[in-house]
């Protein structure tokens, strides 16, 4: 039960239940029909898509990136993502077959107008997904897309992000199905989304009282490395910018696969490596196993994170100083229930920390852009060699 005394923060994480039902309920409706339209595109028009580009920003570049498994697997095309401060530094691969997709809560930061102009201006067609439906990014895009996730803090985004995968995820519904894929399979297929509110209420129910502990064990170190493989990459990365930004933590999001390449040499008895390790898919990788045996036998503190029921790991269990299980969730969802213990564990962690975490820190306030003379948007304001290169550096 939340109340008012509590942190502003945690509310909002405990608020994302409700804030999915109602994204939902705008674009799903009964008997799982997708009530997405994308003008100016028709049917037709998005069928012809022939490749996504994804922009965002820090929490909405994140939600972007899980936006790939799904568009790649559901729609059967490639799906480019693309941190929005990065665009203008290289060559940018969009045309007319290309829809471009600019994630951004507050549709006011900068890069990801700049990088969406740019993606305009080489003849893609524009979608904005927004919290905010009149910000300058909703009005310059050809199209736009809202989460309803209410007034949110502006700072740490918990239920903004959860609920553009939510609809990011419906988006890879909407392009597949104009393209006539998942004819037979479309309402069995999409259902586990049907009940996405009562999956993350199941899962942050059941964490709530784990993330106590892990919070203890990381406040006797000063970093923490949180690793995982597939589609729950991008919710170790977003754990990782939570625990540094609320609870002012040092967290790196690493791949598992990677983490033996190099940076395995800092795992230590003073560096706590977390595992979040839902399926031990080899893929002809390593296994979390064999990753953990390396962990312990080099010191690290070990976390885990995993489903509980029949495929929890004994083993794994065995070798980790602290586990969060978490209810077994279908695995489309499984990124949205995975990261429910991290945004539990930066409030935990910081409160620990004796911080105020509702005032989170690492916001350059002028990254964003407020709304120009007369309303207009200012956007293209960006500082790459493009903008360089169009006399627009300032
Ligand atoms: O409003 P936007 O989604 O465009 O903001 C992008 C980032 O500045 C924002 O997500 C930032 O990373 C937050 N501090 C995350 O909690």
């Amino acid at each position: 039960m939340e109340t008012e005394s509590q942190p502003l923060f945690f509310r909002e994480i405990m608020e994302q239940p409700r804030v999915l039902a109602n994204t939902l309920a705008q674009y799903l409706g009964p008997g799982y029909c997708l009530k997405m339209n994308l003008p100016p595109l028709d049917d037709l028009g998005i069928a012809r898509i022939t490749k996504v580009y994804l922009t965002a920003c820090g929490t909405s570049f994140h939600a972007a990136l899980t936006a790939r498994y799904l568009i790649e697997e559901l729609a059967e095309i490639p799906a480019v993502v693309e941190q929005a401060s990065e665009s203008g530094q290289h060559q940018l691969l969009v045309d007319s077959g290309t829809l471009a997709v600019a994630v951004s809560q507050s549709g006011r930061s900068r890069e990801t107008l700049y990088a969406m102009g740019e993606a305009k201006r080489k003849g893609a067609m524009t979608l904005a997904l927004v919290n905010d439906a009149d910000s300058p990014l909703a009005r310059a895009a050809d199209g736009r897309l809202t989460t309803l996730a209410g007034r949110v803090t502006p700072h740490s985004s918990t239920k903004a992000f959860t609920s553009q995968a939510l609809v990011l995820g419906l988006l890879a519904f909407r392009i597949a199905k104009s393209r006539g894929l998942l004819k037979d399979s479309f309402k069995e297929e999409i259902q586990p989304f049907g009940r996405i509110a009562e999956t993350v209420r199941g899962a942050l129910v059941k964490c709530q009282g784990q993330v106590e502990p892990v919070a203890r064990l990381l406040s006797s170190h000063s970093r923490v490395f949180i690793l995982a493989k597939g589609n729950l990459l991008p919710m170790v990365y977003e754990g990782a910018l939570k625990l540094k930004e609320v609870a002012r933590f040092h967290a790196e999001g690493y791949s598992a696969g990677e983490f033996g390449h190099g940076p395995l040499a800092l795992a230590s008895p003073d560096t706590p490596v977390a595992l979040m390790a839902f399926s031990d898919s080899h893929n002809g990788h390593g296994s979390f196993t064999e990753l953990a045996r390396a962990l312990r036998s080099r010191g690290a503190p070990l976390v885990l994170f995993a489903e509980d029921g029949p495929r929890k790991d004994p083993e794994l269990l065995k070798l980790a100083d602290c586990a969060v299980l978490l209810p077994p969730a279908p695995p489309r969802l499984r990124p949205l229930t995975a990261l429910m213990p991290l945004q539990l564990l930066a409030c935990a962690l910081g409160q620990l920390r004796g911080l105020d975490v509702d005032r989170p820190g690492g916001l350059l306030s002028e990254g964003s852009v407020p709304d120009g003379p007369e309303g207009r948007p200012e956007i293209f304001l960006g500082t790459g060699p493009t903008a360089a290169r169009r006399g627009l550096e300032h």
